[in-house]
């Protein structure tokens, strides 16, 4: 088919293609929101890609030199302002089909899908683009890593650095940041994207068809276009102030990891798990991962009647409304009370040292080996 064709069939197709009322209404304009996020992103790495060192003895020096140069440092804080403001926006979504029932038949392998994106962008590239930042927080969030890891026995080796030859913790992140899971969510999205398409957006909880799985034909009355308006509208609202803050507020980089820093605590969106971890240990954030997703995966599975209608649902949605508060306490408790050490399950030191270890340039020199502290000064500006 010419070029040419092939671009008239596809607007054509574009310009038919009907969605219910609700489809110009900002609520269900989240999910393009968090798209053009992940395309700001996509942007805004690709650049910072040709200024950021991703070996661990030159990543830090990187970082502070990015620092100097107004415009790269603008681009740094840009990429962390909208990463901060995407899982925002994705729990705004979660909890918008939650509370609408849009996961319910026949859209649950949707939800699915959606929980796998939660996954690879909050524990994949959020949480590695904390590590790369190669300060202080960088090493905190690379120490629950390997610690964390652990549980998995041999697995949790081959993806540490425990066994011998292993490549630096900090250039294997990189890839999986700049490469793995960029490709991983766009694969996935892909699949959300045509799955959303195929089935429509599901009825709201309030109209008389709320039990049906999509609206009547006649009710298709939003064009394609308006949705995109709403996607468009909405994008510049939220990501237009991010921007602006950008243009005033770097990107936050701590001190170099020394060894010598004080307790640290995590990034919001993993505040909730800080109170578990003093009483618990490091390695607890994996039970309380398998919690959130576990619970989140079984909606569907718990909640299977057809009608959306809210009356219909009651036991569900206090059963959210619980979770959500429950999110929002410890969020506040972890923020609130004093940061203090972990306690994970290999002594102190050698926790640390397991961290200056990955710090450490490639070498095979025996004295850097046994003597890992040495390193950590290499990496002082
Ligand atoms: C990268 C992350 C995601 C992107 C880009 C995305 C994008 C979208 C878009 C564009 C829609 C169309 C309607 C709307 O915007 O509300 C949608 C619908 C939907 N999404 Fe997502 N989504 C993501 C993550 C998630 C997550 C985390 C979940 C749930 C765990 C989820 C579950 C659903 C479901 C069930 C629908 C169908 C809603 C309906 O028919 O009313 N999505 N998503
Ligand atoms: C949705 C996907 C992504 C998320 C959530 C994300 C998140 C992050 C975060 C939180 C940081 C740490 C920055 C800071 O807070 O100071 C970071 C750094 C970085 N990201 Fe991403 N990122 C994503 C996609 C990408 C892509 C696609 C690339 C490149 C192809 C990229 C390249 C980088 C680089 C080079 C850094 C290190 C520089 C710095 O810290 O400023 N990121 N990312």
């Amino acid at each position: 088919m010419p070029a040419s064709q092939f671009y008239t069939r596809f607007t054509q197709w574009i310009l038919s293609y009907r969605l219910p009322k609700q489809g110009a209404s900002l609520l269900y304009a989240i999910g393009g929101t968090i798209f053009v996020g992940f395309l700001i992103m996509m942007v805004t790495g690709i650049l910072l890609t040709q200024f950021y060192h991703p070996s661990p003895e030159e990543a830090y020096r990187s970082l502070q030199q990015m620092q100097q140069i107004p415009l790269v440092a603008f681009l740094r804080s840009i990429h962390h302002f909208t990463a901060q403001g995407i899982l925002a926006m994705l729990l705004l979504h979660v909890v918008r089909v939650f509370i609408t029932g849009a996961y319910k038949r026949p859209r649950q392998i949707t939800w699915w899908i959606g929980l796998a994106l939660l996954f690879i962008m909050m524990m994949g590239a959020y949480f590695t683009g904390t590590v790369l930042r190669w300060d202080v927080s960088g090493a905190d969030a690379l120490a629950h890593y390997q610690e964390a890891l652990h549980i998995f026995g041999p697995l949790g080796d081959v993806l540490t650095n425990v066994l011998p030859g292993s490549s630096p913790m900090l250039i294997r992140l990189y890839s999986f940041h700049i490469a793995l899971f960029p490709v991983l969510l766009i694969a996935l999205m892909i699949a959300h994207f045509c799955l959303v398409h195929f089935f429509n957006l599901s009825p709201t909880p309030t109209e008389p068809w709320s039990a049906a799985e999509a609206a009547p034909p006649d009710q298709m009355k939003v064009g394609f276009s308006e949705h995109l308006w709403a996607i468009v509208r909405f994008s510049l609202l939220y990501y237009g102030p991010l921007i602006l803050i950008a243009c005033f507020v770097r990107a936050p980089l701590l001190d170099a990891p020394s060894g010598e820093h004080g307790p640290l605590k995590p990034p919001w969106p993993f505040l909730w798990m800080y109170g578990f971890e003093n009483v618990w240990g490091i390695q607890v954030i994996i039970y309380l991962g398998a919690v959130f997703f576990g619970l989140l995966a079984l909606v569907p599975l718990l909640d299977r009647s057809n009608d959306r209608a809210f009356k219909a649902r009651r036991g569900i949605l206090a059963s959210g409304g619980v979770f959500c508060l429950l999110l929002v306490g410890l969020t506040l408790y972890g923020w609130l009370i004093p940061a203090q050490e972990h306690k994970g399950h290999h002594h102190e030191e050698e926790h640390h040292n397991g961290v200056v270890e990955s710090l450490k340039p490639a070498t095979t020199d025996t004295t850097l080996d046994t003597h890992p502290e040495m390193l950590s000064h290499s990496h002082d500006p």
